[in-house]
């Protein structure tokens, strides 16, 4: 049975540009994770190695080849969460839990992990769960955010929500405002990060209007490119390894001045975004 729906994945992504990584999210979409069995029938249909394709699904954060829970909690044990207590707090998840990071619980309800840096440092010790943040995070708050988990987490995704607002965003590793007021991009200050990609280094100015896809920039970039973003104070790289839920290229998370974490997805031309207003202020 999973034989013929991978078989009829492959089918359906027949002659289009995204080749392998784009049948393994839609068979990560339907089973959560990426069999053996699913792979080498990728492999045979396709005819592509396995080597090849397991390579993909290594390389890439958002896929899993093991079974994972309903809901994935990544807590960050990069050096400025652990130095803020990051440790601790991975702890008392596994407590509340029942499992060791790495581990899903038995009802298959959520699967527990530990990273090095999810491009937030400023706000640590940090927490993603299902790619929402929780920031500076304390030992009392885990059950909270366990049981708000299973009620329901409030974010506003770029998919679904037309809502126009305009937002002062900062850098998550320095706190160092983005915002250029001089130039501005749909009547409103631009958002100024440095980005890189193939050979280019240049500028990029992204609109400040939460679900305005307007952009400006040094180097023209090719749609569908992967770009890597930079803050211009501290230099500091901004991807992290939260996936796009459109594309599974990596998300680029920014503080909001007002409170929350804002995060692009970095792949030029791609509109997944996502906006957290109670990430500071949980
Ligand atoms: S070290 Fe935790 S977000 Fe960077």
């Amino acid at each position: 049975m999973e034989k013929e729906t991978i078989k009829s994945i492959v089918e359906s992504h027949e002659g289009s540009k995204g080749g392998l990584i784009s049948i393994l999210e839609d068979i990560q979409k339907k089973y959560g994770y990426l069999s053996e069995n699913s792979l080498r029938t990728v492999s045979k249909e396709t005819g592509s190695s396995l080597v090849d394709i397991y390579g993909i699904a290594t390389f890439y954060g958002s896929f899993s080849l093991k079974p994972r829970g309903k809901h994935l909690v990544s807590a960050c044990l990069g050096t400025a969460c652990h130095v803020r207590g990051g440790p601790r707090i991975a702890a008392e998840f596994e407590s509340a839990l029942g499992v060791c990071a790495g581990e899903t619980t038995e009802d298959k309800e959520f699967t527990l992990e530990t990273v090095n840096c999810l491009g937030a440092c400023a706000l640590g010790p940090i927490i993603v769960v299902d790619g929402h943040y929780f920031s500076k995070v304390k030992i009392s708050d885990v059950k909270r955010i366990i049981k708000k988990t299973k009620t329901g987490l409030d974010k506003v995704s770029g998919d679904k929500d037309d809502n126009v607002v305009p937002l002062e965003v900062s850098c998550s590793h320095c706190n160092h405002s983005f915002m250029d007021h001089q130039c501005h991009i749909d009547g409103h200050p631009s958002i100024r990060v440095t980005v890189s990609f193939g050979q280019k280094h240049g500028w990029l100015r992204l609109s400040s209007l939460y679900g305005s896809f307007a952009v400006e920039s040094e180097y023209e970039i090719p749609m569908d490119m992967e770009i890597n973003f930079f803050c211009p104070h501290c230099h500091s790289e901004l991807n992290s390894p939260s996936p796009c839920v459109l594309c599974g290229a990596s998300m680029v998370p920014m503080i909001v001045r007002s409170g929350g974490m804002v995060q692009i997805c970095s792949r030029r031309g791609c509109k997944g975004h996502m906006l957290d207003l109670d990430g500071v202020n949980f």
